[in-house]
């Protein structure tokens, strides 16, 4: 019996951890300046990043990284970053809340 409640109290405890959002991404800073660190964007012409779809995300960052989506400012933020750079940075702005009100 006590074996059971504490296993039951270690389960309630450890849901929520993973659930828990993404780890704040390394190299979250390169991104902040344009788009926010809650991805919603600082500057007139970058769109906004928080909520859409991961894969989404994933898939624009490789098209900049390669150049198949032309964009110099986009590409130099990009160029550098490994596949796990940027599956952590999809993960994180997919994870964020927009904020209302915002365009
Ligand atoms: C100097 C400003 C600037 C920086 C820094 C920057 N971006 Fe961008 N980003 C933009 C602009 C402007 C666009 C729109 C480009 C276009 O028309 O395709 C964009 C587009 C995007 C898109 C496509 C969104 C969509 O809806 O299609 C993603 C994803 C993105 N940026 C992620 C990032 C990440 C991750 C970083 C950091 C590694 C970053 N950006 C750094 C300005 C910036």
């Amino acid at each position: 019996m006590r074996h059971f409640t504490i296993a039951a109290v270690l389960l309630a405890f450890s849901a929520p951890v993973l659930a828990a959002p993404p780890a704040r991404p390394a190299r979250l800073g390169l991104c902040a300046a344009c788009h926010g660190e809650d991805g919603m964007a600082r500057i007139p012409g970058a769109p906004n990043l928080a909520g859409q779809k991961r894969d989404y995300l994933r898939a624009a960052l490789a098209q900049y990284r390669d150049g198949r989506r032309d964009i110099p400012m986009m590409r130099a933020a990009v160029g550098p970053l490994t596949d796990a750079e940027l599956d952590q940075l999809a993960d994180w702005f997919s994870a964020q809340t927009p904020a209302k009100g915002a365009p």
